[in-house]
């Protein structure tokens, strides 16, 4: 992993090893891991250095993840929830990994942490990422706000990140391409990238989605299906039945066809669908540990699951 943190990670191991105290006996049950400021700084920014380009290309190599604990929980909320380490290394790290690949916005290639606290086991932060847009031919700056929840060995256990002005930046990229073609509105924009998109996952379809991982009769049925039968998609809607939504899962297809083929065919695969509306989004019980360090207000926490 990052050459940062991997001494931290094993002095914390030891340390815990050391603990004679009570204290690491009552980590058997929900007693969360007690790190310094120090050491969840250096977990943030060890996060963020695994997640630049080309460092992130070495995050899908492995069978297991030096960044994410095995049953981690994750969140985006201009897509979904995710389950896993495996999965969430291809979304995190595998999205945005190959700048010669056709991509909303490209990959980020450094990063400057502008609002960070925590406590326990939990940081939140404020992370200004710059992408090369390589597909617009821009360096875009994109605001992640997260909140990351660590365990014992510095392994996020689950995170939840939210993309600040997201539509605005999909504004200023449709502006840059209305300003690159020439077009005399956005919609033609619209028309451009829509193009662009659904040629590329059509041409992933075609290569990796065969025999029983076929969505569709042919390219001429895809190119029809993601351009006509398919709205583009809003900001938000990167995780429902979208173009948008479909250009995101496009990217894992390759890694793992058999898992990720029906999340760019029709059906959506359970992951591009309107499966919930506003408030089922906004109020959806999914966490299973607390946002809140120190155990408080466990008792009106609404995101909180059932386990
Ligand atoms: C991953 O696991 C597979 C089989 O389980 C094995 O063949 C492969 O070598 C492993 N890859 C790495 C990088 O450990
Ligand atoms: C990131 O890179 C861009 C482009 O080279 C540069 O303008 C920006 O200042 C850099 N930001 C940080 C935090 O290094
Ligand atoms: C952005 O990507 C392009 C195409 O790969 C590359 O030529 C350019 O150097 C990159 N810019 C930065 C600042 O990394
Ligand atoms: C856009 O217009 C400019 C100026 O009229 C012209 O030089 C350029 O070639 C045009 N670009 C495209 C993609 O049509
Ligand atoms: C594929 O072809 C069959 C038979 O012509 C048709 O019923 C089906 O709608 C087609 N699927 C797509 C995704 O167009
Ligand atoms: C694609 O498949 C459809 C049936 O779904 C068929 O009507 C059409 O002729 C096919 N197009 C090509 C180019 O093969
Ligand atoms: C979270 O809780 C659900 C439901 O109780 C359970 O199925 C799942 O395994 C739990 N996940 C983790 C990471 O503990």
């Amino acid at each position: 992993m990052q050459t940062t943190s991997m001494p931290l990670i094993f002095l914390i191991g030891i340390s815990f090893l050391l603990l004679p105290t009570a204290q690491a006996e009552s980590t058997k049950s929900k007693a969360s891991p007690k790190f310094t400021f120090d050491e969840l700084w250096n977990l943030e920014t060890g996060f963020w250095d695994a997640f630049l380009y080309p460092q992130n290309k070495k995050q899908i190599e492995g069978n297991s993840s030096t960044v994410f604990a095995p049953e981690v929980q994750g969140r985006v909320d201009i897509t979904r929830t995710f389950d896993g380490d495996e999965l969430n290394r291809e979304y995190i790290f595998g999205l945005f990994s190959d700048p010669s690949h056709v991509s909303l916005v490209g990959v980020p290639i450094n990063y400057s942490i502008t609002q960070f606290t925590a406590n326990e086991n939990i940081a939140s932060a404020t992370t200004i990422v710059t992408f090369n847009a390589t597909t617009f031919g821009v360096l875009v700056p994109v605001t992640i706000d997260t909140w990351i929840e660590f365990d014992s060995q510095g392994k996020i256990t689950q995170y939840d990140a939210t993309f600040r002005w997201f539509e605005y930046l999909l504004d200023y990229l449709l502006e840059s391409t209305v300003a690159k073609i020439n077009a005399t509105s956005s919609d033609e924009a619209v028309g451009y990238i829509s193009d662009i998109l659904a040629k590329t996952i059509c041409a992933t379809h075609e290569e990796s989605c065969t025999g029983e991982n076929k969505q569709y009769n042919n390219s001429s049925d895809c190119y029809d299906y993601l351009t006509q039968k398919i709205r583009f998609g809003k900001s938000y809607e990167l995780g429902r039945n979208t173009l948008l939504c479909r250009e995101v899962h496009e990217h894992m297809v390759p890694l793992r066809p058999d898992v990720h083929c029906s999340h760019i065919g029709p059906s959506g695969g359970n992951y591009c669908v309107d499966d919930m509306d506003y408030e089922q989004t906004v109020l959806q019980k999914y966490f299973n540990g607390s946002w809140i360090p120190f155990g408080y207000g466990d008792d009106q926490n609404v995101w909180l699951g059932s386990s």
